[in-house]
C-alpha cells in the first residue's frame, strides 16, 4: 500500500490533484481511496458526487470520502476515554466529545488515528490524502512530536497521579498507560510509513507566483527536515501559448518562477499543469490525470 500525500498553499489545486491522482491509479486497476484531511471538504464538488463520511465506491477501483470531524472526534474520544478523562479531569477542564475535535492539535491526532486504521486495514493499493492548506508546516508530520509531547506529559504525571487515579477507580492508571502506549505505537508506525519512500510520497502543488513559490520552499524544507522526501512538485495554472496580451504578460511573469522551481528542484519530479481556463470537476479530471501522470 502506498500513501500519496498532496500538500500546498491554500487554493493552489491540491484537491484537484488529489482527485486526479485517484482517477489515475484506479484507472491502472489499483484499489484506491481518496480522502480529505481538510475539514473544509471539497472532494464532493470536485468529483461532482455527494460523498459521505464513509468510503464509497465512485468508479471502478476508486473510493472516496470526507470524514466527519465531529463524528471522528467522538470515536477517538471513545477509544482513548481513560487518558482524555484523566487529562481533562486533572486540569479541571470539562470537555464534551463534540467540542473536543476543535481543540488545538486534536484534529491531527484524530487524523493520525484514522490514517493508521486505514493503513492497517490494507484494503487499498493507494491512499491519496487531500490535505488542508499549510501555513508553514504539514500537520501530519508534526504528529509524532505532538504525540510524544502529549505522551511525555501523561507519563510525567504518572508518578504523581497514578496512585491517586488507582484509588479513585482500581485499574484506572493501568488503563491509561495502555491507551498511551497504543497511541504512541500508532504515531510511530505512521511516522515510519511517512519516512519510507516506498510506502509514502509527498507531492507539493504550487503556482508560479512569488508568494506561492516562497511558501512551497518553506513547506518542502519543513517536510524534509522531518525526514520525509517530497518526490514531486506540481506547478499548476501554467498559462498555455496564447498571443493575447493578458496571456503574454501572465506567461512572462510565470516563466521566471517556473525556471526558479525547476532549478531548485532538479532532483524531484516536476510536473507542469496548464491552466484549464475554468473550474475543474467531474469528467474533466480524466484530462488532469493524464496531464499529471502521462510522462511519469
Ligand atoms: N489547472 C487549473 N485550471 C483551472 N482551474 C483550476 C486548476 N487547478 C485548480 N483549479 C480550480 O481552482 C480552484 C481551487 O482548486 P482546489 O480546490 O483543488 O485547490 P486547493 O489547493 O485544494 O484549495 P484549498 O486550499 O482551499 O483546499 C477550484 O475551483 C479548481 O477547479
Ligand atoms: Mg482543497
Amino acid at each position: 500500500m502506498k500513501l500519496i500525500y498532496v500538500a500546498g498553499k491554500g487554493g493552489v489545486g491540491k484537491s484537484v490533484c488529489s482527485a486526479a491522482s485517484g482517477i489515475w491509479t484506479s484507472n491502472q486497476g489499483k484499489e484506491t481511496l481518496v480522502f480529505s484531511m481538510d475539514p473544509a471538504h471539497s472532494l464532493s464538488d470536485i468529483f461532482d458526487i455527494d460523498l459521505g463520511s464513509r468510503p464509497e465506491k465512485i468508479h471502478d477501483h476508486l473510493y472516496a470520502y470526507e470524514p466527519d470531524l465531529t463524528e471522528e472526534a467522538q470515536n477517538f474520544f471513545g477509544r482513548y476515554k481513560n487518558i482524555l478523562t484523566a487529562l481533562f479531569g486533572l486540569f479541571e477542564v470539562e470537555v464534551k466529545p463534540k467540542d473536543f475535535g476543535s481543540m488545538p492539535g486534536v484534529s491531527e491526532l484524530i487524523f493520525m488515528d484514522k490514517l493508521h486504521e486505514i493503513y492497517v486495514d490494507r484494503k487499498y493499493d493507494y491512499v491519496v490524502i487531500d490535505s488542508a492548506p499549510t501555513a508553514m508546516v504539514l500537520p501530519l508530520l508534526q504528529l509524532p512530536s505532538i504525540t510524544t509531547g502529549f505522551i511525555t506529559k501523561v507519563l510525567g504525571m504518572r508518578n504523581r497521579w497514578m496512585g491517586v487515579l488507582d484509588l479513585l477507580e482500581p485499574g484506572f492508571g493501568g488503563r491509561i498507560l495502555s491507551e498511551v502506549r497504543t497511541m504512541r505505537q500508532k504515531a510511530e508506525t505512521m511516522r515510519n510509513v511517512l519516512i519510507d519512500p516506498e510506502k509514502a510520497s509527498v507531492t507539493v502543488v504550487t503556482i508560479p507566483e512569488k508568494a506561492a513559490v516562497e511558501e512551497s520552499r518553506r513547506l518542502i524544507e519543513t517536510v524534509e527536515s522531518h525526514g520525509v522526501t517530497v518526490s514531486a512538485v506540481v506547478i499548476n495554472h501554467v498559462i498555455a501559448d496564447c498571443n493575447c496580451r493578458f496571456c503574454r504578460e501572465k506567461k512572462a511573469s510565470q516563466s521566471s518562477y517556473i525556471e526558479d522551481l525547476m532549478n531548485r528542484y532538479q532532483r524531484k519530479e516536476i510536473v507542469i499543469l496548464p491552466d484549464y481556463g475554468g473550474e475543474v470537476k467531474g469528467a474533466s479530471l480524466f484530462r488532469v490525470a493524464e496531464d499529471l501522470y502521462r510522462n511519469r
